[in-house]
């Protein structure tokens, strides 16, 4: 997926500010930081003014400056599981006051974190550890775009990960699932692991015989997310029969969030362990 926006200076000078950086990160503790703030150079009337408007003014007849980008990515984990979100953000600066665009390209999914030089990013899924290369290219619209790269280790997603980062994440955290499926119905999310591992892989679902004649018997078979209702109702993709997409009465399709189809499509594909 690629995404690519322009962007005023006035919306740059904070974007280093929503990034933590985890001591994992495995760069410089400065890095990116240190061109994110307010510049002396540019306080001038381009920022803020005009932003999103052509600009016309006196910067246009001199030469042009090319835009300085920080070395480094900042990337609050290096290591992440496949699902699990990592925070990216560039500083970059223009002593033009040009308005500078970034593309950010790369394997997976990309949201834009507040502005374009900040995306949130997820891997696809997949079966095996692998490293992943994204990269970012930054331009003023008037030079070569300066590229950048970054690296991210994605796992192949745990049960703990499935269960303490999908399954029971408390509704007051965002959680989408053990809100109606903590306490009552046919199936509940158990407190613990192991349990929680025994209610799914290999268990049988309370569909009933419309949903089994579908073709789907199981709540999750190991190595099979095609056969597993659970991957089947995530994904709003669970033939008639077997009740409704997951959660129930999501507005959207899949039901669920990408990032949560990732990191449980990953674990089934993998074999579903019990870790
Ligand atoms: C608004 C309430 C609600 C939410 C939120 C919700 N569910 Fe459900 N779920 C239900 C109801 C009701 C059923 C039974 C009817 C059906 O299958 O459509 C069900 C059934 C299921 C079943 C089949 C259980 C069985 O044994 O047959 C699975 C699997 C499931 N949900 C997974 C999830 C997951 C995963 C989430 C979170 C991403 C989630 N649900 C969120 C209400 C909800």
């Amino acid at each position: 997926m690629r995404k690519a926006a322009l962007l005023g200076l006035a919306l740059l000078t904070g974007c280093g500010a929503p990034i933590e950086m985890d001591l994992d990160a495995g760069t410089a503790p400065d890095a990116g930081r240190r061109d994110a703030g307010i510049t002396s150079r540019d306080g001038g009337s381009d920022a803020g003014v005009d932003a999103g408007l052509p600009d016309a003014g006196p910067r246009d007849a001199g030469p042009n400056h090319l835009p300085v980008v920080n070395a480094t990515v900042l990337q609050n984990r290096a290591t992440a599981y496949a699902g699990q979100i990592v925070e990216l953000a560039l500083g970059a600066t223009d002593e033009d006051g040009d308005r500078l665009s970034f593309t950010w390209s790369g394997p997976g999914s990309f949201f834009e974190n507040g502005n374009p030089s900040a995306q949130r990013w997820f891997s696809d899924e997949l079966t095996a550890p692998a490293q992943v290369t994204l990269t970012v290219s930054v331009t003023d619209g008037r030079s070569a775009p300066i590229t950048r790269q970054v690296v991210v280790a994605v796992t192949v997603p745990r049960f703990l990960n499935v269960f303490s980062e999908v399954l029971s994440v408390p509704v007051l955290q965002g959680g989408q699932c053990v809100g109606c499926h903590g306490s009552m119905g046919d199936y509940q999310v158990a407190a613990i692991q192991p349990v929680a591992w025994q209610q799914l892989v290999g268990a049988d679902h309370h569909r009933g015989q419309a949903c089994i004649n579908a073709g789907l018997t199981k709540m999750v078979v190991a190595g099979d997310r095609q056969r597993s209702l659970l991957y089947r109702k995530m994904t709003s993709t669970q033939p008639a029969g077997c009740g409704d997409g997951m959660p129930a009465m999501s507005m959207v399709s899949p039901a669920s969030p990408l990032s949560y189809i990732v990191t449980v499509g990953s674990w089934i594909a993998t074999g579903a362990p019990n870790d």
